[in-house]
């Protein structure tokens, strides 16, 4: 079953405790959280305190996606603020695999992952290192960008390392997903959709959820 990860970036913030019941009781296996500095991207968004905050209306695992520089820096803040998972970029500025280590020295999940222009090759060194890929199918830094096919190489890529390797690896997916780009990266081999804008304006979030899950290896649609 693929899982599904809204990013509350298409969120209304002046209800954002609400919105993250409302993904969860629409069947969001995780909430995707998306950290911008304003440096490794020109948008800012939300930090530590803002998720620490919501942190207390869900048992939800926190999926963040940090886009920022030197991302060493943050991540006891991020692991004090209650985030599961802690991804960061190889464009980032600092000691990437280091940085990684530090995740999991804190007993998180760790995550890699790089913008469309950046070759999958990038990712070679890390990936025994980390719980998620997270493959970006835009340009990091704004919601609502159409869904870049470059990426679905880079998930049959990092496939092929997980079934040789680590068979547990989560591949997630991230810009331009709705149920037709999430289905042919599902087909590709990514196990997690993050999307924002399709889900967030849709009435009825619970049965695109529930048709987003159903997508797998044998599934029609
Ligand atoms: C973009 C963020 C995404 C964003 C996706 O930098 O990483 O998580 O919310 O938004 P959509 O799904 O609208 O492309
Ligand atoms: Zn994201």
């Amino acid at each position: 079953m693929t899982k599904v990860a809204p990013s509350l970036l298409s969120a209304d913030f002046s209800k954002l405790g609400s919105e993250v019941e409302r993904i969860e009781r629409a069947g969001a296996d995780w909430a995707h959280l998306d950290v911008m500095d304003g440096m490794f991207v020109p948008n800012i968004t939300i930090g530590p305190s803002v998720i620490g905050s919501i942190r207390n209306v869900t048992k939800m695992p926190f999926d963040v996606h940090l886009m920022i520089e030197d991302p060493s820096r943050y991540v006891d803040a991020f692991a004090k603020a209650g985030a599961d998972m802690l991804t960061i970029h190889t464009e980032a500025s600092g000691d990437t695999g280091a940085a990684l280590m530090k995740i999991r020295d804190l007993g998180l999940k760790a995550g890699i992952t790089l913008n469309p222009p950046a070759p999958a090759t990038d990712l070679d060194g890390y990936l025994d290192m980390v719980d998620l890929v997270l493959i970006m199918t835009v340009q990091a830094g704004f919601g609502g960008q159409s869904f870049q096919e470059s990426g679905l190489k880079k998930i049959a890529y990092v496939r092929e390392y997980a079934e040789a390797h680590n068979p547990k690896l989560e591949i997630s997916v991230d810009g331009g997903i709705n149920r037709e780009t999430g289905k042919r990266c599902v087909d590709a081999g990514a196990t997690v959709l993050a999307a924002g804008s399709s889900l967030f304006r849709l009435g009825d979030m619970a049965s695109e959820i529930a048709l987003w899950k159903s997508f797998g290896p044998d599934a029609g649609v």
